[in-house]
C-alpha cells in the first residue's frame, strides 16, 4: 500500500517504536492518530510531527477499553473519512510470575495479547464496512519465535500475536485487509530502559546489539508497502537485517 493520503491509527504511538513509526507514517504523507493511555507521551508525538510538517492527532487510548479502541478509529473516519493502516503496538513487559500477585502477568496478556485481538477485531469490521480493504501490523516480537526464560508471559503473548496475525492471513484474498506482525529483538526504547542501563548493556551483547526504535519503524514502512506477504511475521535483528520467519507447513 502506498502511504501518502492514508489514515493510520497508531497505539503505542507516545513512546519508542511507535513514536517512531508515527514520525515516519507523517513524513511520508499519512495522517496519524497517535492512540497512547499516556496521553502526553501522544501530544510529545504530535507536536514533534507537526514541526516537521506531519498531520498526527493524539488521543488518550487504553487499549484494554474496547470503546477506546473503537473511538480511536472512529476518530479517524470522523477527521478525514478513512481508516487505512491500523499499527496495533502498545506493549508493556516486567514480569515476575512467581510473585504473590498474579495481577502483573495477567496485564502483560491483557494488553499485548488481548487488546491486539480486540483492536484487529474492531479494525477488521471498520475496514470492511468501509470496503476499500486495509493493512493491519502487529507488533510481536523476537520473543514470540524464541523461549525467554526471565519473561515466559511476556514470550506467550507476544507468540500469540505471532500464531493470531499468521491465521488471518487469508483476509488479503477475502477482503483485501491484510494482516502482518512484526518482531524486533532488543530495541533502546523507555521499556526496556526501565530495567536500567547497566543491564541493558548486559542484554545488548547478549544478543548482539540494540535496535533503535527507527530500524523497527523501518520495518513497519516495508510491510505496509509490500502487499506480497499476507500473514508474514518480519524479524528485525541487529545482525540480521529485516527477514522473514519461517512460514509453518501442516501437511
Ligand atoms: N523495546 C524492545 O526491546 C522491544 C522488542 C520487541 C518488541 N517490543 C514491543 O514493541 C512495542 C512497543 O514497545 P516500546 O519498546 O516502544 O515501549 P515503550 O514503553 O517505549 O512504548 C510503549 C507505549 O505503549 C503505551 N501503552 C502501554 N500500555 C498501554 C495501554 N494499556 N493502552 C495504550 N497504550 C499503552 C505506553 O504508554 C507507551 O507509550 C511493545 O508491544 C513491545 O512489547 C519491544
Amino acid at each position: 500500500m502506498e502511504i501518502r493520503d492514508r489514515v493510520a491509527v497508531v497505539s503505542g504511538g507516545g513512546s519508542g517504536i511507535g513514536r517512531a513509526t508515527v514520525l515516519e507514517l507523517a513524513r511520508r504523507g499519512a495522517r496519524v492518530i497517535a492512540a497512547d493511555i499516556n496521553l502526553a507521551g501522544a501530544e510529545e508525538t504530535a507536536d514533534l510531527a507537526g514541526r516537521e510538517g506531519g498531520i498526527v492527532i493524539a488521543r488518550r487510548c487504553d487499549v484494554t477499553h474496547t470503546e477506546d479502541l473503537a473511538g480511536a478509529m472512529a476518530c479517524a473516519f470522523e477527521h478525514w473519512g478513512q481508516l487505512d493502516i491500523v499499527f496495533n503496538n502498545a506493549g508493556i513487559g516486567g514480569e515476575d510470575l512467581f510473585a504473590d500477585d498474579p495481577g502483573p502477568w495477567q496485564r502483560i496478556i491483557e494488553i499485548n495479547l488481548v487488546a491486539v485481538i480486540d483492536a484487529t477485531r474492531i479494525a477488521v469490521r471498520e475496514m470492511r464496512r468501509a470496503g476499500k480493504g486495509g493493512v493491519i501490523i502487529n507488533t510481536a516480537s523476537m520473543g514470540g519465535l524464541l523461549p525467554m526464560p526471565d519473561s515466559p508471559v511476556y514470550a506467550a503473548s507476544k507468540a500469540g500475536v505471532v500464531n493470531f496475525t499468521r491465521s488471518l492471513g487469508y483476509l488479503a484474498a477475502q477482503d483485501g485487509i491484510r494482516v502482518n506482525a512484526i518482531c524486533p529483538t532488543f530495541t533502546d526504547t523507555p521499556l526496556v530502559r526501565r530495567s536500567g542501563d547497566e543491564r541493558v548493556e548486559e542484554v545488548a551483547k547478549l544478543v548482539g546489539g540494540i535496535l533503535q526504535p527507527e530500524d523497527v519503524a523501518a520495518g513497519v514502512i516495508e510491510l505496509i508497502e509490500d502487499e506480497s506477504r499476507a500473514g508474514a511475521i518480519m524479524r528485525v535483528t541487529v545482525r540480521g537485517g529485516r527477514d522473514y520467519a519461517r512460514e509453518v507447513r501442516p501437511y
